[in-house]
């Protein structure tokens, strides 16, 4: 059982990354992203809730490189592992699939974070299964301490700290997403029971 959250006000006890530090991340995923897509099409597949800040602003990144993508669609799906407590359940579930087929496209997962690595491996196995042309994936904050699988990642941005954290997207108990930062949470927030 998870304690309901006590309050909202002073539950952040510090931010690990500005937002001018995630917006650089986010520009320099972008170039590596449009040089290994240089004239070609490019599907962006952000996984909902978390990615859906980070798939908005790096579409917009990439779209700005020279000589990038010859067109970019964006499209979401939504999965939950973790449910509303601080460790995840190691269980993915697809609750809402993509609009649009990927087969032949050139597709780009894109992830807010990667912890165990158990979602991206279920990702990639079942958008791979659709033939896109390549498939590869992007993740904003790597948290590489407590994986179950090796899943590859062919873009990541900044390496997160091995504290619970939330904001650009991540959220503790659907709060804290709307932070335009990333944030440690004071520990007494929250409490596994
Ligand atoms: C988070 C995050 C990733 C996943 C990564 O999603 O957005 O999709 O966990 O964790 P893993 O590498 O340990 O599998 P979550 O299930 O919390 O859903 P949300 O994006 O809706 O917050």
């Amino acid at each position: 059982m998870t304690q309901t959250l006590r309050s909202y006000d002073g539950a952040i006890a510090r931010e690990l990354f500005s937002a001018a530090e995630i917006a650089r991340a986010i520009e320099r995923l972008a170039i590596a992203i449009a040089r290994d897509h240089r004239r070609q099409s490019l599907t962006l597949v952000g996984v909902l809730k978390g990615a859906l800040y980070v798939a908005a602003d790096l579409s917009r990144a990439i779209s700005r490189v020279p000589d990038g993508p010859s067109d970019i669609s964006v499209d979401y799906l939504c999965v939950s592992s973790y449910g509303n407590a601080s460790r995840s359940s190691g269980e993915v579930r697809l609750l809402k699939d993509l609009s649009d087929p990927v087969g032949g496209r050139n597709v780009v997962i894109v992830e807010d974070i990667i912890d165990n690595g158990l979602t991206l491996q279920y990702l990639r196995a079942l958008l791979g299964e659709r033939k896109p042309t390549c498939l590869r994936a992007c993740v904003l904050f790597d948290k590489p301490y407590h994986r179950s699988v090796e899943v590859p990642v062919e873009y990541v941005g900044l390496r997160a700290p091995d504290e619970f954290v939330v904001g650009y997207g991540l959220d503790y108990q659907e709060l804290f997403r709307n932070l335009p930062y990333l944030a440690q949470l004071r520990p007494e927030v929250f409490t596994d029971g």
